[in-house]
């Protein structure tokens, strides 16, 4: 098995297995972190916290090709295997599983977990409508294959993280998802591997983001309507530059449609490019 960092290398289901099976048997508790790598201060937060979930921490690495659609990032998506067991180990994880597409998605594969609920809500799925059956596919393999006492998701890819909470409701996985807080730049720019991507003058605008979830939940929680509150968010975005593809208020949980404060607890989610880059954050409201 490799070593990178004093920290093992697990390629294989098989290798994984043999060292959880010797974890297990002493007794220690296990949390999971799916990632697909691209290592930043946000990763090292689920970290962080899994840490204080439980005994030994796993990180998968693994940029999964069945959630990206035909014309995504899949193959420009950074891949930096060295330098991302290097910020692991330095934030205290145990094992790496960075398995290859042949070892997760073995000949003959043919089964797709099928998603509903927050996986219809009408957000990210519009936009990506193939998204989800592939992540809720990997990480219901990842829950399986590692069987970890919790797994640890972050926040902001929040209908992700609802997506995922539900299925293993639903399916009885028989584990505690465990909801990470979104870390951000000082300007407020949520960290994503996908910031990358940004131009200088689009890293200039971007905090913009923030700032309209920001003002629309404060408008909100004011008492301000709903809509209108909604579509001055727009408008903002509009005029820094941005293509929305939403920004919606939503219920906390369930992501169905509200009306009014009184339908909350609401969470506020947004998707929109600037240039090539979409990005994707959210604000509770309550
Ligand atoms: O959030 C991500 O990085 C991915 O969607 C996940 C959960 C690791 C599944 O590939």
């Amino acid at each position: 098995m490799d070593e990178i960092a004093g920290v093992a290398v697990a390629r294989a289901d098989a290798e994984l297995r043999e060292i959880l099976a010797r974890w297990r048997a002493a007794g220690e508790s296990v949390a999971l972190t799916p990632t697909m790598g691209a290592l930043h201060a946000g990763h090292a937060s689920l970290v962080t916290l899994a840490k204080t979930r439980a005994r030994r921490v796993v990180m998968s690495i693994f940029v999964n090709p069945t959630q990206f659609a035909e014309g995504e990032d899949f193959e420009a998506y950074p891949r930096a295997l060295e330098a991302d067991v290097e910020a692991f180990a330095a934030a205290g994880g145990d094992l790496v599983y960075a398995p290859a597409v042949a070892e997760v998605y073995g000949e003959g594969f043919a089964t797709t977990v099928s998603v509903g609920g927050p996986a219809l809500a009408g957000l990210e799925d519009r936009f990506r409508p193939t998204h989800f059956a592939g992540v809720a596919t990997v990480v219901a393999k990842l829950l399986c294959l590692a069987r970890p006492d919790v797994a640890v998701f972050g926040e902001k890819d929040y209908q992700q993280l609802q997506v995922i909470s539900r299925m293993a409701r639903d399916l009885d996985l028989g584990v505690e998802i465990v909801a990470a807080p979104t870390l951000r730049e000082a300007d407020g720019l949520a960290l994503s591997s996908r910031n990358v991507y940004l131009s200088a003058d689009e890293r200039a605008r971007a905090p913009a983001l923030h700032r309209a979830l920001r003002v629309c939940a404060e408008a909100i929680r004011a008492g301000a309507p709903i809509a209108p509150a909604l579509e001055d968010a727009r408008a903002r975005l509009a005029a820094a530059g941005f293509d929305v593809d939403y920004f919606e208020a939503r219920r906390a949980e369930s992501l169905a449609s509200v009306e009014a404060a009184a339908d909350g607890p609401i969470r506020l989610l947004v998707a929109a490019r600037l240039g090539r880059t979409r990005l994707i954050d959210n604000i509770g409201v309550d």
